[in-house]
């Protein structure tokens, strides 16, 4: 492809360059994927409104996420397996973040530890935690965390159980890839991908193997989700959680005005409006649809974060102008990983900064702060036409 222009391109790239079984675990929502396609769908449905003969010089899409400044507000969401998209990937990820200016989550479910990311990395990340049910491996992994640096714990809440995804299951999902003719058929084609996995020891959880006990399969996401996973999580284990991590708190996974509102009332620096990027309940309503049932719940108590379907900045733009304060990106970084490794990541924050400062100033602002409803035009009844 002789030049980038958009995210669709480096996910092409992304698509010819990953084995299969990694592609598809990036591009699967759960069951009939009805929630993964609206995401993208109802953003489609917000329209931007064009404003003239306004001064467009001097724009900024400086902004700040629980207190720290960022060049956009867009940061780096969790993503299991990161590492198997490209080697290393995690690192590749960070490092783009970092020289970015955003902030990068670095996922339970990473390739590379806690450790190998902050030794590379020139900038504190995020962390972000599934809880299990062995208390003294969540204890570890905070522990780990902080001894990291990290800047933020980003405790996801949509994920005890894990949603089926059907492609994963039909491609026998696992870190490493398992030895069989097919795969060895598909991974055979991507040599690059090959040639770079070779080069590097972290085939495996890294934040896992040799750290939680009882795992019989620790190369499959679907039976050490199953087996550790904590399906008792509710308010009390999240606040065990947060007293003992003692820094900044983002509750990730919320899509219901009454479980904001008990996001904001427990004390959260920030919620992420998200339904796992349609991963997990299918058939829920696209996080854009959600966001303003959720903001007047919360009010300014919380900051508010959006993720799930953002593939171009004209997305962040309207879910900021919609009120949000920040959002995350997942599958828009992996496309630009897969696509070309750490140059793919900035590749995707640049083209998304550079839309977003396009279509901001085509609707006739200049800070990314001031976007606000009066920017966008949205169909009657597309936010209540649902009970
Ligand atoms: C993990 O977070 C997943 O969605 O697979």
């Amino acid at each position: 492809m002789a030049v980038i222009t958009c995210i669709a391109d480096l996910k092409e790239l992304h698509r010819k360059r990953t084995p299969k079984m990694f592609f598809d675990y990036c591009e699967s929502g759960s069951y009939t994927e009805q929630t993964f396609r609206e995401n993208i769908s109802d953003f489609a449905q917000v329209r931007l409104r064009q404003k003239v003969a306004v001064d467009m010089s001097g724009r900024s899409t400086e902004s700040a996420m629980i207190d720290q400044k960022v060049a956009m507000p867009v940061a780096l969401a969790p993503v299991g397996m990161t590492g198997m998209q490209r080697a290393d990937g995690e690192i590749k990820a960070a490092r783009a973040a970092a020289k970015f200016g955003v902030p990068f989550t670095l996922s339970t479910m990473s390739i590379c530890s806690i450790e190998d990311v902050a030794a590379q990395s020139p900038a504190p990340f995020w962390f972000q935690l599934y809880v299990m049910r062995d208390e003294d491996f969540v204890d570890a992994i905070i522990e780990r965390a902080k001894t990291a640096g990290c800047s933020a714990l980003v405790l996801t809440l949509d994920l005890q159980i894990l949603g089926q995804r059907h492609k994963d299951l039909k491609n026998g999902l696992s870190a490493p890839p398992k030895l069989t003719l097919p795969n060895i058929v598909n991974m055979a084609t991507k040599v690059q991908w090959g040639l770079e996995m070779l080069g590097t020891p972290r085939r495996f959880f890294g934040n896992i193997v040799g750290h939680a006990k009882g795992v019989n399969d620790p190369s499959s996401l679907m039976t050490w989700t199953a087996e550790q996973f904590d399906p008792k999580l509710d308010w009390s284990k999240i606040a065990r959680i947060r007293d003992q991590w003692g820094g900044k708190l983002i509750l990730k996974g919320i899509l219901d005005a009454e479980d904001a509102r008990m996001a904001a009332d427990f004390g959260a620096d920030a919620i992420v409006v998200s339904n796992h990027g349609g991963r997990q309940l299918d058939g829920a309503l696209s996080t854009i649809r959600m966001l303003p049932s959720i903001l007047a719940a919360v009010g300014d108590r919380t900051e508010v974060f959006l993720d799930s379907g953002i593939r171009s900045g004209q997305d962040v733009l309207k879910a900021l102008a919609l009120g949000a304060t920040g959002t995350m990106i997942g599958r828009a970084f992996i496309y630009g990983l897969g696509a070309m490794g750490e140059a793919g990541v900035t590749a995707a924050l640049e083209i998304i900064r550079k839309e977003l400062d396009t279509s901001m100033a085509l609707c006739g602002e200049r800070d990314v702060k001031a976007l606000r409803r009066e920017n966008l035009l949205v169909p009657e009844g597309f936010f209540d036409s649902y009970a």
